[in-house]
């Protein structure tokens, strides 16, 4: 087993652990109640990943909630069904709400724990690669609004994360891939991450391809391990992104307008987000911050995972420009982008003509 620990806030001693391994639900309560006092659990889970990995959760003092599965449910009144369910079951301050799944569970729960009696412990079990790398670490929860994603949310750190790398067998081809895109985009901006350690990740996805591609689960569980240390070094300075936390969104602005034109139904995130990578990628070499060198060895990193980086459908160049301004990212009506430069390293710039943004579209 490994374990990361995350300090967001030594002052507050807001610090919490990651563990990541293999079978680490077999014996999941002898962690959790180490990191809560608890003596009630309310389990927030999906259709899907019940039947699946629900068993390894049963227990006397553990009561489930079973969502509809889809990011369309990721909204206020499954919200209200979280809350409405704390209530019904009597769940108390002291107790604690567990979210079992991939980043719509986790985001929906940690709100819904974040608001409950003025906020309850928390604890995040990961299930899609998406979220052990990225969604479970960092305090970010929120739900969508029709006027866009995580419009309504807070920063609400867990108090544990349990990554289970045994369940990211049972993801679909898919999704495991959506989860790859988010872990390539750790490899582009490791060195921005202000990391002590230097972990040449580009390098250990170059070299270990084929055991990630086929889930061999001790490089998976190497690979989590770096992605939450990179993400943990960020979070740990930036906490509410103020500034280099918006790193983490390498690709994204292309990624969300996309997501945003299509209703978040062709793509998954991780599909919008490596087509967001080729994107920018693209236009770092217009605007001269790499070479072609640079840009043809991160190409081939995206290509041999074989990563979505086309769109199939053409979207008007006006449409898409206002799409990517309807993207909470954007300050003072300028479009921040986080551009790769030299070394795997990001630059984030927000004066970059129109046209030269949406050449390609
Ligand atoms: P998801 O939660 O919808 O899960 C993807 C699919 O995989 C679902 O159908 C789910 O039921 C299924 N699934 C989950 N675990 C499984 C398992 N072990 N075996 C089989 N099937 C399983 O999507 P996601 O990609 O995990 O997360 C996307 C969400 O995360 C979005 O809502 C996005 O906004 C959010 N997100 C949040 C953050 C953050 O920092 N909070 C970061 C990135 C993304
Ligand atoms: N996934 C981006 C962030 O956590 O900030």
């Amino acid at each position: 087993m490994k374990k990361v620990q995350i300090k967001i806030n030594p002052a507050k001693k807001t610090s919490y652990p990651i563990f990541i391994g293999e079978n680490l639900l077999d014996n999941v309560y002898s962690i959790i109640q180490q990191y809560t006092s608890a003596s009630k659990f309310l389990i927030v889970t999906n259709e899907t990943i019940y039947p699946l990995w629900g068993d390894k959760l049963k227990n006397k003092n553990s009561e489930f909630i079973i969502l509809p599965d889809g990011e369309v449910y990721k909204n206020m009144d499954i919200l209200n069904k979280i809350i409405d369910k704390a209530l019904e079951i009597k769940l108390e301050r002291k107790d604690a709400i567990i979210a079992l799944g991939g980043g719509v569970c986790g985001d929906i729960a940690g709100f819904a724990a974040s608001i409950y009696q003025r906020g309850i412990d928390f604890i995040q079990i990961p299930t899609t690669l998406l979220a052990q790398v990225d969604s479970s670490v960092g305090g970010k929860v929120a739900v969508n609004h029709k006027s866009g994603k995580n419009m309504i949310g807070s920063f609400y750190q867990p108090k544990a994360v349990i990554a289970d790398i045994n369940t990211l067998l049972t993801l679909d081809n898919r999704q495991f891939k959506t989860g790859l895109s988010e872990v390539l985009k750790y490899a582009f901006i490791e060195n921005s991450c202000g990391c002590r350690v230097n972990f040449n990740f580009f390098h250990f996805l170059n070299e270990n391809s084929d055991e990630i591609i086929s889930r061999d689960t001790k490089v998976l569980r190497e690979l989590v391990k770096i992605c939450c240390t990179l993400k943990g070094c960020v979070v740990n300075q930036d906490e509410k992104e103020k500034g280099l936390r918006a790193i983490l969104n390498f690709g994204h602005t292309y990624a969300h307008a996309i997501e945003n034109l299509t209703e978040y139904k062709k793509y998954t995130h991780g599909e919008a987000v490596s087509i967001g990578m080729k994107f920018v990628f693209d236009l770092s070499l217009r605007l001269n911050l790499i070479n072609e060198k640079y840009y043809q060895n991160c190409i081939n990193l995206i290509n041999k995972y074989n990563l979505k980086t086309e769109l199939d459908i053409k979207f008007s160049k006006d449409k898409f420009y206002e799409a990517m301004h309807s993207d909470k990212k954007v300050s003072g009506g300028k479009i921040n982008f986080v551009l790769p430069v030299i070394g795997n390293k990001v630059e984030i710039k927000n004066n970059i003509d129109k046209n030269i943004v949406v050449q390609g579209i």
